[in-house]
């Protein structure tokens, strides 16, 4: 298992580069089954999760190639009618884009459940709910998702989400692009990628309105072409390093973001006592002095992100006073606060809410990634206490963090990734 190696104390400065967003290009790369072209996408993360959904697409005969890391041509015009092998599928939540893709695609989907961060229970009953909306019947059948289409294709229909549900939303808008008729989409969810996945397809021919409100409209088109796109930049990649700023000190210009998408993140950091400052396409984060408490409910956007919550909690860790974190979005997203405790942290967790004492200082210690955004929380907790702190299955960090050490080094950080399980000079956890 990886490692990252970090040495914590020292304040970040100069600039860092945000890549494109990890939750538009999991659902962007499977809506390419539906082109008949190629598809020139731009700003692709490099991450884990995005290499394996190549992996997956490839398995079914698209047609893909690198022009550099970040930009991919994607021609699924001779996608084969296959499953996707359910070893790949179940390593991601994401995966369940495939269900919308198939069904829009080829009118049948077999897709193996989803895996994923490990959340309490993560149902995927409001999918099934817009796929039956659009005419599909739908089984659970040994851990597989099988649904299909009537004889004549899938049909326009309207569905009302009873949960905001960002994975919902966009597999049903991926399902009704080619479906005959329109569908209307009640209760959707906002998020910027959401918009995104609705540009994409647009961009390829499809025909979306509403994207980013609570009511989407999708009029079907007989077919989508070839096309270009780039993604939009990573909401919750800016915030952690946002967040690492005002939880490390120091100030630096984070770039490639769109502002707007981090009022929630930048007003509670401005709350906290850092220096936020808005540029068109950049923030520049400054903390010199102590931080201050604060309380967050994590919201469905605009609100403060859920994937931000265990990132925030390291502020608070640090900040004077004792500041309270509800989750609103899962059942369950505090198994990172242990970990944090172990550093010198004093956090409680009761139920759904983290109640978070501020300390002094914490201290380097052996820790692990519980999840992927759990994992980015021990880096800046690493980059922000004293002495050495060994973070441990990094693979869940880099499933959604592309160049994370380079970036980090760039400021200033002191990381470095182990390969191997070597002697280890750090001190018994406190
Ligand atoms: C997406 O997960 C993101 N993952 C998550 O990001 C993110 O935390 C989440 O949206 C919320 O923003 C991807 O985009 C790949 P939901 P998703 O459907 O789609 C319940 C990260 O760190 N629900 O919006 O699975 C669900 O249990 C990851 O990048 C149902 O009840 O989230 C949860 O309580 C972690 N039935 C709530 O809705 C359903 O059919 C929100 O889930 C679907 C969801």
């Amino acid at each position: 298992m990886n490692k990252y190696v970090i040495q914590g104390g020292t304040p970040l400065s100069g600039t860092v580069t945000i890549s494109g967003a990890k939750n538009a290009a999991v659902a962007i790369l499977p809506a390419a089954l539906l082109v008949n072209g190629t598809c020139r996408i731009e700003n692709v993360p490099n991450i884990s999760d995005v290499c394996l959904l190549v992996e997956i697409l490839r398995d079914m005969g698209a047609k893909i190639s690198y022009l550099n890391a970040n930009t991919l041509d994607i021609d699924c015009t001779h996608v084969r009618d296959v499953e996707s092998s359910d070893e790949l599928v179940r390593r991601i939540r994401a995966s369940y884009y495939l269900i919308g893709a198939q069904l829009g695609r080829f009118g049948h989907a077999r897709v193996a459940l989803p895996g994923g961060c490990n959340f309490g229970a993560r149902p995927i009953d409001q999918h099934i709910k817009g796929f039956e909306a659009l005419g599909a019947t739908v089984d659970l059948n040994n851990g597989f998702v099988c649904a299909y289409a009537p004889e004549n294709g899938l049909r326009g229909g309207r569905v009302n989400l009873d949960v905001v549900s960002v994975g919902a939303t966009m597999n049903i808008m991926i399902g009704a692009v080619l479906a005959e008729g329109t569908t209307i989409i009640e209760n959707a969810a906002k998020e910027p990628h959401i918009v995104d996945l609705a540009n994409f397809l647009n961009a390829m021919g499809a025909k979306v309105s509403g994207a980013g409100t609570d009511h989407i409209k999708v009029r079907g088109v007989r077919a989508l072409r070839g096309g270009s796109y780039s993604i939009i930049p990573d909401q919750i990649e800016a915030g952690t390093y946002m967040v690492a700023v005002a939880a490390v000190g120091g100030n630096v210009l984070v770039r490639n973001v769109i502002p707007k998408h981090m009022d929630c993140i930048s007003a509670k950091l401005r709350e906290m006592g850092a220096k936020v400052t808005e540029y068109d396409d950049a923030i520049r984060v400054q903390r010199t002095g102590l931080l201050r408490r604060a309380n967050v409910k994590t919201m469905p956007y605009p609100g403060f992100p859920t994937d931000m919550q265990p990132q925030i909690a390291v502020c608070m860790a640090l900040a004077s006073g004792v500041s309270f974190i509800r989750e609103s979005i899962y059942d369950t997203r505090f198994g990172y606060c242990a970990e944090l405790n172990r550093m010198g942290a004093s956090i409680k967790v009761e139920t759904k809410t983290a109640v978070i004492s501020g300390v002094a200082k914490l201290q380097g210690c052996a820790v692990r990634a519980c999840d992927l955004r759990a994992g980015a929380a021990m880096v800046i907790a690493g980059l922000a206490a004293e002495g050495e702190t060994v973070v441990e299955d990094v693979e869940y960090i880099e499933r959604g963090y592309e160049d994370i050490i380079h970036k980090i080094s760039g400021m200033g950080g002191s990381i470095r990734r182990m390969e191997t399980a070597a002697e280890l000079s750090i001190p018994a956890a406190v």
